[in-house]
């Protein structure tokens, strides 16, 4: 026998016991991302470089060490999309969707991203990710963050936590980078290196630092919340409001700063304490400045992207007895004739709209049961020659300890959808 061959570490296979939640997850959105008018886009898993520079931020962890980075046959560089919101400014640019328009999008798929592979850190993972444009006020922010919350309630979704904070413009964040750098000098000697080597390329990133030597500078380092201009100051402050009318909960952490370089004002990320470290769920901001950044007219947007990974997690652990599918029949089939029969009765049982397996590995009754209460369908149909030859069918739960009961095979569908209140 060959070697077998492994898949590529950091990247799973999501396999059909998990897919349930999964699925789940994705109806849920769905149903709550149109309640909200977003309308779904599909988009490439390659992109050329040139636009996660430009957009994520030349000296930003993605950027540096984690994109799938290659050169095509061509010799031209791409790369492989580490997140979604570059290339759906891209297309919204090329596709004329944003030039005054008003534009909610939403989209799912995987992403890549070269990091160091843990718990809930993948190097191929998933993300549900909205993007909205055209909307300057911080209603926007404040829709975004409802509708965020209602995905949480409509998965009954527990132990999440909502973190804010405001970034400000490009011009008064310049300001306080100065003032931050000053101020991180004068501690340059505890500083490690990493933080060293942000100083002056990304020195922001230094409060997001979680090495636990540097909390205590990290805390007494100037806040860019007091430090912002009078309209983002007033932005942040009108979604609190916002959001105190809603009833939403929310802690303001002045040290949530982003590992992407294109937010402008409000950042925001959802976090579990039942995770360990890789904790944030979903995570997103306003980025006013993007579209114009990528070519496109100035275009103010905002959005948010949730880890399907971390989140489908969340709720394994919530519901450890998680749907193991949507299948509602089982039949088992003993003997060669009730087979035949069997399969016929299934594809009508399949015309009424009923899930149906039918047993093809044969065997006996107890390995046929086995079988049907794995696959996680609520009834198993039975058939052997006795029931054949009298024109009737066995009905037995799987999942509760409802009485088996024989009927005519002429009433099967009418009292499976009974039970199965379809
Ligand atoms: P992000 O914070 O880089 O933001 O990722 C969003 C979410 O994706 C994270 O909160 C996390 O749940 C999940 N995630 C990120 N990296 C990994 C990983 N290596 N393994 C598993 N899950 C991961 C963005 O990507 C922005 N594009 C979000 C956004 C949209 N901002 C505005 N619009």
């Amino acid at each position: 026998m060959s070697r077998a061959i492994q898949a590529v570490r950091g990247m799973n296979d999501l396999l059909p016991d998990t897919l349930a939640l999964w699925q789940r997850v994705e109806r849920r959105a769905g149903e709550v991302l149109q309640a909200y008018g977003y309308r779904e886009i599909r988009l490439p898993l390659l992109e050329k470089t040139e636009l996660y520079v430009r957009s994520i931020g030349q000296v930003t962890d993605i950027v540096e060490k984690e994109m799938y980075t290659f050169e095509d046959r061509n010799g031209e560089s791409l790369s492989l999309r580490p997140e979604g919101t570059a290339g759906c400014v891209r297309a919204g640019i090329e596709n004329g969707l944003l030039h005054n328009q008003i534009q909610r999008l939403w989209y799912a798929g995987p992403m890549f991203r070269h990091e160091r592979p843990q718990r809930g850190r993948y190097r191929q993972f998933h993300q549900i990710g909205v993007e909205a444009f055209g909307m300057p006020g911080p209603e926007l922010d404040a829709e975004l963050i409802l509708m965020s919350a209602r995905l949480w309630r409509s998965l009954e979704v527990r132990d999440v936590a909502l973190q804010l904070n405001s970034l400000g413009t490009p011009t008064c964040r310049a300001r306080y980078r100065e003032l931050l750098v000053g101020y991180l000098e004068e501690h340059r000697t505890v500083l490690d290196e990493d933080s060293l080597r942000r100083l002056h390329t990304n020195p922001l990133r230094v409060l997001d630092s979680k090495n636990p030597a540097l909390q205590g500078i990290i805390e007494r380092a100037p806040s860019l919340l007091d430090h912002l201009d009078p309209e983002s100051a007033g932005h942040f402050a009108r979604l609190r409001t916002l959001l105190d009318d809603a009833g939403v909960q929310y802690a303001v952490n002045p040290r949530l700063v982003r590992g992407l370089d294109y937010y402008t004002r409000t950042v925001f990320e959802w976090v579990s304490g039942a995770l360990g470290a890789q904790a944030t769920i979903c995570a997103g901001g306003r980025y006013d400045g993007l579209v114009e950044q990528l070519g496109g007219r100035t275009t103010p947007a905002a959005g948010f992207a949730l880890g399907m990974e971390r989140l489908v997690e969340l709720l394994a652990q919530q519901e450890p007895v998680a749907c193991s599918g949507q299948l509602q029949i089982y039949m088992v089939l003993l003997g060669g004739p009730a087979q035949r029969h069997g399969a016929l009765i299934a594809e009508r049982l399949r015309d009424d709209g009923v899930s149906v397996e039918c047993d093809a590995a044969g065997g006996s009754l107890k390995s046929q049961l086995r079988r049907a209460d794995r696959s996680g369908a609520a009834y198993a149909v039975l058939i052997g020659d006795a029931e054949l030859a009298a024109g009737l069918v066995s009905i037995k739960s799987l999942r509760t300890d409802e009485a088996q009961e024989q009927i005519a095979e002429g009433s099967l569908a009418q009292m499976l959808k009974r039970k199965l209140a379809c």
